[in-house]
This record gives structure tokens, sequence and C-alpha cells, in this order.
């Protein structure tokens, strides 16, 4: 019934649609898990080499002012939604699997945004938004396809995770599970999945593709770092036996990023990409979570509000980057992603409403401004901490874990030999050259210099005890936390807690739930699963 002048509009249309899609950038987010600041071999550390990582950092976008949420789940959170987790009751620890909840489900999530722009969109790894129903798992929120996991961890080989005194298999190709993967190393198998997603896209569609690796968060107890014993053996001059192993996950996890890298350049949708690399909160350094991560210099742990757990590394790398191979101190938070991913695929901004995320992507691209000068790291009233960063001050209160943690911890990693070769000829070094946008050595030589955190500066320690009291620091110039202002800039501290408070205004409650044994792996052939949406269970599994 449609006019000749609309059936015209329509089929012009369809072209602009058409148009535009082959006109948006690729984009590849690749999210480490518990990856501490010093692990990544940019910022300084020679004591395990991250060469494809590297690679596109120093062509690309060195994030030095970057900041993520101290947790697994807030960050996930954050990053699909472009709310702070305040805004959306994921503030308070990880999301357990036999909890029964999830990231609500009247949020809109960022592969939602990415297929109203034509976007193919596909997950592989790490979940951990809620599974307990099957419509919190990501084929149901957006996601084309998931090869992964539903929880916060599994063991890299045999794929269980423990937790909550429960064990069970968690390994999903979309919602069936994954038997048949047993004994292959996870970051292998994602790294295979990413690939073929790559060689199988239809490349007159933009892809979305979020690798979130398992590695190099610790797995179960019993097993906590489980690497190739090849690549371990690589590392024999690493005399902590659990850092040395964990270089054999971390190298395993840059291998990964080669692969991807290459498998783009091979495919010819490389150079119409976009990747960031990020961790997905600070490391678990010196034995927390059991686990080998290293913050050095930079203070605090995973799960504390030092920068340690705060300040995320990350790059962002694209050919459509004006002013790229820079340190970019542009200042950036986690949910800032959304909106500009959004802006730099093409899509009206505007349309994001209700979000906490700004747009940086024509700051980031120019080396302009940032838009942002505040952040709101948490309000995280059932631990008792808080803290914010306006402008250069940060306000700190309260510790979790009883202050255990509230210290600086190593490895520097800075007594190896950084071997710029290993970055000119990784497979991501080599596909930069060969689209001929590669930082050549002495550039690497410079930007890794500047990339590196000096707090050579702060010899003067001024305590912070946050149990006792806020504590106050200057973040631009002491970056390590080192000496505590508080006493003297009273008005600077109470501005600070204003701003707290307002904040605290908008929160709405964490959306914890005690576990329920339902959710015990045991009643379903020992795999993680979907158990709220049954209501008999155990007369048909239990074993
Ligand atoms: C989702 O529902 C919760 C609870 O009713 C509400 O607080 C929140 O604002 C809603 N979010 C959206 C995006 O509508
Ligand atoms: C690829 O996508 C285009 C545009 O959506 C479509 O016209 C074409 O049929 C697709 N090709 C294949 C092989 O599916
Ligand atoms: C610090 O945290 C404690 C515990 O949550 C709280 O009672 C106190 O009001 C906070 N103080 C400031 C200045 O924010
Ligand atoms: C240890 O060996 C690795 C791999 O050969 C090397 O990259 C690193 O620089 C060495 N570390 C030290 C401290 O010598
Ligand atoms: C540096 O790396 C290159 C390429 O991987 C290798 O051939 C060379 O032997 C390395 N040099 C040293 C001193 O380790
Ligand atoms: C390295 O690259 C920079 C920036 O492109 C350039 O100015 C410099 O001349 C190059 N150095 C060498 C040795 O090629």
């Amino acid at each position: 019934m449609c006019t000749i002048k609309e059936t015209f509009s329509r089929l012009w249309l369809i072209f602009l649609i058409q148009y535009a899609n082959a006109t948006r950038p690729h984009i590849v987010f690749i999210l480490a898990d518990d990856l501490g600041w010093n692990d990544v071999s940019f910022h300084g550390s020679s004591q395990i080499l991250t060469p494809n990582i590297d690679a596109l950092a120093y062509s690309g976008l060195i994030l030095n002012n970057y900041y993520v949420t101290p947790l697994c789940t807030p960050s996930r959170s954050a990053l699909m939604t472009g709310k702070h987790p305040i805004h959306t009751g994921m503030q308070h620890r990880v999301l357990y699997g036999a909890e029964p909840r999830g990231l609500p489900l009247n949020e809109t999530i960022l592969p939602q945004y990415l297929k109203e722009l034509g976007y193919a969109t596909h997950i592989v790894g790490k979940w951990h938004l809620g599974s307990y129903k099957m419509e919190y798992t990501p084929t149901f929120r957006g996601f084309d396809s998931h090869l992964g996991f539903w929880t916060g961890h599994h063991d890299y080989n045999d794929h269980t995770a423990m937790e909550t005194g429960m064990w069970g298999l968690d390994m999903r190709r979309n919602t069936d599970v994954a038997w048949d993967l047993h004994g292959e190393y996870s970051t292998d198998i994602f790294s295979r999945e990413s690939e073929k997603i790559i060689a199988n896209h239809n490349k007159s569609n933009p892809l979305f593709l979020y690798i979130a690796h398992a590695a190099v968060h610790s797995a179960n107890p019993y097993n906590p770092l489980p690497a190739p014993d090849d690549v371990v053996a690589k590392f024999q001059n690493i005399s902590d036996y659990n850092r040395r192993r964990f270089a054999g996950i971390l190298t395993k996890l840059d291998e990964s990023v080669g692969r991807v890298v290459q498998a783009l350049q091979t495919n010819n949708m490389f150079k119409d990409s976009i990747i960031i690399f990020s961790t997905d909160n600070g490391g678990p350094a010196s034995g927390f979570n059991l686990n080998a991560a290293s913050n050095w210099p930079l203070r605090g742990v995973k799960n504390t509000l030092w920068e340690g757990g705060l300040r995320g590394a990350a790059l962002l790398w694209s050919p459509l980057i004006n002013a790229k191979k820079r340190v970019a101190l542009q200042r950036m938070h986690i949910t800032d992603w959304l909106p500009t991913l959004y802006s730099a695929a093409g899509g009206d901004v505007k349309r994001l409403v209700n979000i906490d995320g700004y747009d940086l992507w024509t700051s980031l691209s120019n080396n302009e401004v940032s838009p942002r000068n505040e952040i709101l790291h948490n309000i995280d009233d059932n631990f008792g901490v808080s803290a914010i960063t306006v402008g250069k001050w940060k306000l700190l209160n309260g510790s979790t874990y009883s202050g255990a943690w509230d210290y600086w911890y190593g490895p520097s990693g800075r007594k190896g030999f950084y071997n710029i070769s290993t970055v000119l000829t990784s497979p991501a070094g080599k596909a930069l050259s060969k689209i001929k946008v590669a930082a050549n050595a002495s550039m690497i030589t410079n930007l890794r210099k500047s990339s590196e955190v000096d707090c050579a500066s702060h010899h003067e320690l001024v305590p912070c005890r946050p149990l006792e009291a806020p504590c106050l620091f200057n973040i631009d110039t002491d970056p390590c936390e080192r000496t505590n202002v508080a006493d003297e800039y009273p008005d600077t501290l109470s501005q600070l807690q204003k701003r707290l408070n307002e904040w605290k205004e908008t929160e709405v409650p964490p959306s914890n739930l005690p576990i329920d044994p339902k959710g015990n792996p045991k009643y379903w052939e020992y795999t993680w699963n979907n158990f709220g949406d049954y209501t008999t269970y155990s007369v048909l599994n239990a074993r």
C-alpha cells in the first residue's frame, strides 16, 4: 500500500543503513581479568614481557589516567551499561553462581546498542553478570554468540569452578554445556574462537567482539595458577614460584592478543578496527586471591580503593585516532567506554540516556581536554569504604580487609632486559608494520619511559589511617599515595566529602542476595546452571 514516494524513501533509508554499516569500525574489546598495573611490560617492568600488548600500546594510546572499579562484577556491569555500579545495585562484592541475581534486565547493554547500528556481536570468555535464569545470560542480552563461562573464574584445563563451598563445570557454548572442551587450555579456546568469529564474519557488517579472558585470574584453591608447563619453564629466572606460573598465564594472554590481531590482519579488517585492551580491576598481588600480580609502585590491590585497585592497565588502538603514539593523560573511567565506542561507531550519543559515562572519543582522538574531571570510585557501606577523585584530589575513607592490604607490593621487575625486538617481531608488531603504523625503536623507548609512574619525588611518608579518618592525596604529584594531606587541606577534604554525599543520595541499594542451595552444581550434573528457571530439581537431578 506504499506510495512511490514512500517506497523510494524506504529504499533510500536501507541504502543509508547499508552504507553506514560498511563504514563503521570493527570493535574488539579485550578484557583481561585481574591484571595489575605493572603486569604489562609497557609500564616499565621487564620481568615478564608482553610484546603483543605493548606493540598495540605504542602504536595507539597508552591510557595512563584510566580508572576501573576494584572488582570483576562491578567493572563488567559498568562496561556493559555505562552506569556506575552504585546506580545498578552492583557496587558490593562479586556475583556468585548460586546467587539468584543478575545485572537488572531493564538495563540496555553495549551489544544491544551496537546491534542498533548494524553490528554483529559476540562474546568469548567470562560473563559474570548473572546466570541463575537463562534470560540473564549473554545470548539473551544482545550477543549473537557466547563461548565461555558464566561465573567469576574457572580452571584453565578442566573448566570447573569452586566457590561458596560448591563445585562444578563452567563452560558454555551459547546456552549448552560445552563438555567437549575439557582438557583444552581456556586461553587457547578463547583465541581459537575469536579467530573463527573473525574469519567467518560477514565483512559487509561491522563486528563487535568482546573477549573477556579468564587470564590472569586465579583458578581453584587446590590449583590456583594453571599454566602450560613448557611456558612456565621459560621463566626459570623468576624465583617466586607463584609469579613464575603467573608468567605462564600472562604469556598465553599476550600470545592471544597477537593471534587476534593477526586474524584481523589476515581477514583485511585490522585497518578498520578499534582495539581496546583493558584490565577489569587492579591486580591481586603477593598472594591476594592466591595470585601473584603486581601494581608496583601503586598502593593496594584488587578490592581496595587505593590506586593499585583502581588505576587500570589499558590501551586504545585504532588508525581512526588522529593523535596517536602517545601516553594519553585524558582522565577516563570504565563507564566511558559505552558512549565513547558508540560515538566512534557513528551513533548519536544523545540516544544514551541516564548513563554516567562520558563520550571521550573526540578528546582521545585529538588529544583535547577530557570532559571528565571527577571519578566516583565507589561507595560501599557494607565494606565501609568510599573514595572519589575530583581534579587532582582524591579522598579515601575506610578500608577493606581491616587495612590488611593497604601497602605496596612488588615485584618492580625493573632489573630485566626489555628487548624491543620482541615487540617489533611479535605477531601484533608484524601486523602493525604491514599497515605501516608501528612505532619505531626510539619511539618505543620514549613512550615506555614516559608511561612509567614515578614516585621518586615523593619521599615523605605522611601516614594515612583510613579506618580512623578519611585521607586526602594529590594524585597528580603523588600517585603512590604516600603523603596524606588531609590535615593540610581541610577545606578540600570537606568539599570532596560533600561531593561524595551528593553521589550517595543517588545510590540504589546493593542487590546482593544469600546463596540459594538449589544453585549447587551437584543438583545439575555438576554444572553451574540456570537453576532459577526450574521449579522441581531435587527429585529429577540429585544424584
Ligand atoms: C530498572 O528497574 C529498577 C528497579 O525498579 C529501577 O530503579 C531502574 O531505574 C530501572 N532502570 C531502567 C534503565 O529503567
Ligand atoms: C552479508 O551481509 C549483507 C548485508 O547485511 C547481506 O546482504 C549478505 O547477503 C550477507 N552475505 C552472506 C554471505 O551472508
Ligand atoms: C567514613 O566511613 C565511615 C564508615 O563507613 C563513616 O561512618 C564516616 O562517616 C565516613 N567519613 C567520612 C568523612 O566520609
Ligand atoms: C627473565 O627471562 C625473561 C624471558 O627470557 C626475560 O624477558 C626477563 O627479562 C628475565 N628477567 C630478568 C629479571 O632477568
Ligand atoms: C631479542 O629478541 C629477538 C627477537 O625475539 C631475539 O632474536 C634476540 O635474541 C633477543 N635478544 C636478546 C639479547 O635476548
Ligand atoms: C621514529 O619515528 C619518529 C616519529 O614517527 C620519527 O620522528 C623518527 O625519525 C623515527 N626514528 C627512526 C630512527 O626512524
